[in-house]
């Protein structure tokens, strides 16, 4: 199949472009470096680095022609979304129309998006949180994350594409860069390979559902054959407090570093946990990969990524 990702040289998308060329599919990569690296970039994967908001997109699509498109290329910076929320609007809000425009005028059949899960419901009121849950972002970038939701429900109703939304929870693994929404494994990591004591932001109860990049890969795999459009929230349902992730670092570094604390930012939940019962039933997913060493194997990553810099 010739499939189309955006973001393909950041984390999560890398991943997902490298599971897609293994099954033999025909893989072109749209990122505009904003924070991707050409070393995620998979060789065997066509490249342009375009940036989604602009109009050379529909050469890309002009050349490719792509049966599906799998959407990944956006502004994940929480933090930043609350201090500049235009910015932020015009990367995930407009970048994406651009790229549903040239999807319809190129005869794209399918659209795969990742959609946040973690950023979109407020302060849940109950756990594990379900699709029906009330959704009510604390930060633009929930809101603009949210708003392609709609529009990929228009156009499906008006142009026939069909979508399928993956609402990722916290996501970890290799090529995590320690930036964005859900860095947290990423930033221990490096602050604790390199003899540094890593902050906590709160008291270090606050919760989150971290789930393994293969398995969020596995995830748009099977969302490439499901017959059916919807929205999917993913994640292990299992709650995994700043401490616990602190420590699982702590002990994979093999440091006897304590954390410091700082107080919460601005527009980060107490608590959240996703049920995906849904995504099991219609898309048959579950997550595979245990979290310990889901930890482990990111902080070899970091080792050896260390070394290859130093060397
Ligand atoms: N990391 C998580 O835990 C998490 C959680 C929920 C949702 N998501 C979503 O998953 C997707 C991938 O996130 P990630 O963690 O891999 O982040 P990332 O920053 O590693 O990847 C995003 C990629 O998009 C590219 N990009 C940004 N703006 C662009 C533009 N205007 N045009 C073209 N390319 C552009 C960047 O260069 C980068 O390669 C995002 O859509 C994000 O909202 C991630």
């Amino acid at each position: 199949m010739r499939i189309l990702v955006t973001g393909g040289a950041g984390f999560i998308a890398s991943h997902v472009s490298d599971s897609l060329l293994a099954l033999g599919h025909h893989v072109a990569i749209v990122d505009n470096l904003a924070t991707g690296k050409r070393e995620n970039l998979p060789p065997a994967a066509t490249f342009y680095e375009v940036d989604t908001r602009d109009q050379a997109l529909h050469d890309v699509f002009r050349a490719e022609t792509p049966e599906v498109v799998v959407h990944h290329a956006a502004h994940i910076e929480v933090a930043r979304s609350v201090r500049e929320p235009a910015y932020d609007a015009s990367v995930n809000i407009l970048g994406s129309l651009n790229l549903l425009e040239c999807c319809r005028a190129y005869g794209v059949r399918k659209v795969i998006y990742a959609g946040t899960a973690g950023a979109l419901f407020g302060e849940p009121s109950y756990l594990p949180v379900g699709e029906d849950h009330p959704i009510d972002p604390l930060s633009p970038y929930g809101v603009s994350k949210h708003t392609v939701e709609h529009y990929l429900f228009t156009y499906r109703v008006n142009h026939g594409i069909d979508y399928v939304v993956l609402r990722y929870p916290n996501v970890y693994g290799p090529r995590q860069d320690p930036h964005g929404e859900a860095g947290v494994v990423a930033i221990f990591s490096l602050q604790m390979l390199a003899g540094k004591q890593p902050v906590i932001f709160g008291d270090g109860t606050k919760t989150r559902d971290y789930c393994n990049v293969a398995d969020i890969a596995a995830a748009n795999v099977l969302a490439l054959n499901t017959p059916v459009s919807g929205v999917y929230n993913l994640g292990r349902g299992i709650e995994v407090s700043d401490l616990e992730v602190f420590e699982a670092v702590r002990i994979a570094v093999g440091s006897e570093v304590v954390p410091a604390f700082a107080p919460v930012r601005p527009g980060e939940v107490r608590r959240i946990a996703l049920d995906a019962s849904k995504a099991e039933r219609e898309l048959g997913w579950s997550w595979k990969v245990d979290f310990i060493e889901g930890v482990s194997g990111a902080v070899e990553f970091y080792r050896d990524q260390i070394k290859r810099e130093q060397s």
